[in-house]
């Protein structure tokens, strides 16, 4: 939400797809603690001890999430392409498809570039070091250099150094 205002994408739809998409997506985890990891080999590295099913179920944790609400009416499609998009990375180096920005939707792209914040803010020990969002963007400089993920961030930055409040309330 904080990225899509910022971006301009205010509207009830299109906050409650990404709403429901930041609910639902890590649903089909069968332990919490995974849901911190954004790859299957960070999850085998962790040192943590998971078992195969364990990783096996992270594995496919996107799909099998989409594939939970696909005969659900109530819940539009976008909402399935997000979670089913929401390790995939721009690079082609993400999961379950291994598909590149050209392919990943624009909802997607938004929702991977949040999550990555999150993620980002979440690593720092210490939480009154509230890093700005320079630093976000020179960490994931190389990740995020392509298509819509570099275009959507330089917008962000543009709001954010013109003063616009991300947190203003989202029109219905
Ligand atoms: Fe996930
Ligand atoms: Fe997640």
């Amino acid at each position: 939400m904080f990225f899509s205002n910022l971006l301009g994408w205010e509207s009830a739809l299109t906050c409650k797809k990404l709403c429901l998409a930041a609910i639902l997506h890590d649903l089909t985890l069968p332990n919490p603690s995974l849901a911190a990891f954004e790859s299957v080999e960070s999850v085998k590295n962790s040192g943590m001890l998971f078992s195969a099913e364990e990783v096996s179920a992270f594995s496919c944790h996107s799909t099998e999430a989409a594939k939970l609400l696909k005969d659900m009416i109530e819940i539009p499609a976008d909402v399935e392409q997000i979670i089913l998009e929401h390790h995939e990375r721009p690079d082609g180096k993400g999961f379950p498809l291994g598909e590149d920005y050209a392919k990943i939707s624009s909802l997607g792209a938004v929702f991977i570039l949040g999550e990555s914040y999150i993620n980002f803010l979440s690593s720092r020990k210490n939480l009154s070091d509230f890093p700005k969002f320079d630093e976000f963007l020179k960490d994931r400089a190389q990740l995020f250099q392509f298509g819509a993920f570099k275009k959507f961030l330089q917008i962000i930055k543009m709001k954010l150094n013109e003063g616009e409040d991300p947190f203003k309330l989202t029109s219905v």
